[in-house]
């Protein structure tokens, strides 16, 4: 706080309109003290904010892609959960259902968004100015494939960094694809996915010839 004061007394004011001189002016120490703080809050908000983007097909959310969301915010001021597209797998629900799914999921948690995306994730990210990529690691299994991901997206883009995070080891064995098989044989998702989860899963395969 001495410093504070000292540099309160010698703030040194100049005054082009006085010939160009410098005036030695008390500052009063609160004004100082109130610039500064605001100055370092912008700074930090600015310079701190660090977004992590969870990518997936989300076909549909699980309690294990909820156990990485909620340790994601631990470390991250914000977190998107981007749903993809992803085609190619010929999901179940379509991308806008499995959007609604997660965002409803995550309506208690702050700083956490869903949103969906088409094409190069690493594009999406930098659209999104996020820093970086979370996924999930499971078994050894999964690691192989993140890996190639990982990897590749690094190549696509240097800047963006990829973290793999464990889940709680009761989810170790959770997949989407095992949660539609349950669901599907008529088994009980109730202890792995949400609530809402369970009824849009009840209803989408009432409506969907086996
Ligand atoms: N139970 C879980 N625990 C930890 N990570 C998970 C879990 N389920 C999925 N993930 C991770 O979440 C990311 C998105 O996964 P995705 O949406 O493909 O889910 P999935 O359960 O693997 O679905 P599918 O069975 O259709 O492949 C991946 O990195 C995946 O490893
Ligand atoms: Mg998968």
């Amino acid at each position: 706080m001495a410093n504070l004061a000292e540099l309160c007394k010698n703030a040194s004011v100049e005054e082009p309109w006085n010939g160009g001189q410098s005036r030695t002016r008390s500052v009063s120490p609160a004004l100082l003290a109130g610039h500064s703080l605001l100055f370092s809050l912008v700074l930090g908000t600015v310079r701190l904010m660090r977004t992590v983007i969870y990518p997936g097909s989300f076909d549909p959310l699980t309690n294990g892609h909820l156990d990485l969301i909620q340790r994601a915010t631990k470390l991250f001021d914000r977190v998107i959960v981007a749903v993809a597209r992803n085609e190619g797998k010929r999901p179940l629900f379509s991308q806008q259902e499995r959007m609604q799914m997660v965002a409803r999921a995550i309506r208690g948690l702050p700083h956490v968004e869903a949103d969906s995306f088409d094409g190069l994730l690493m594009d999406y990210v930098e659209r999104r100015s996020a820093q970086a990529v979370m996924r999930g690691l499971r078994a050894v299994s999964d690691f192989e494939f993140e890996f190639q991901l990982a990897l590749m997206n690094r190549k696509l883009n240097e800047r963006i960094e990829t973290i793999f995070m464990m889940p709680k080891d009761t989810y170790t064995f959770l997949s989407s694809r095992i949660i539609k098989e349950i669901a599907s044989l008529g088994g009980d998702v109730s202890a792995f996915v949400p609530a809402h989860v369970r009824t849009a899963l009840a209803e989408k395969l009432a409506l969907t010839p086996a």
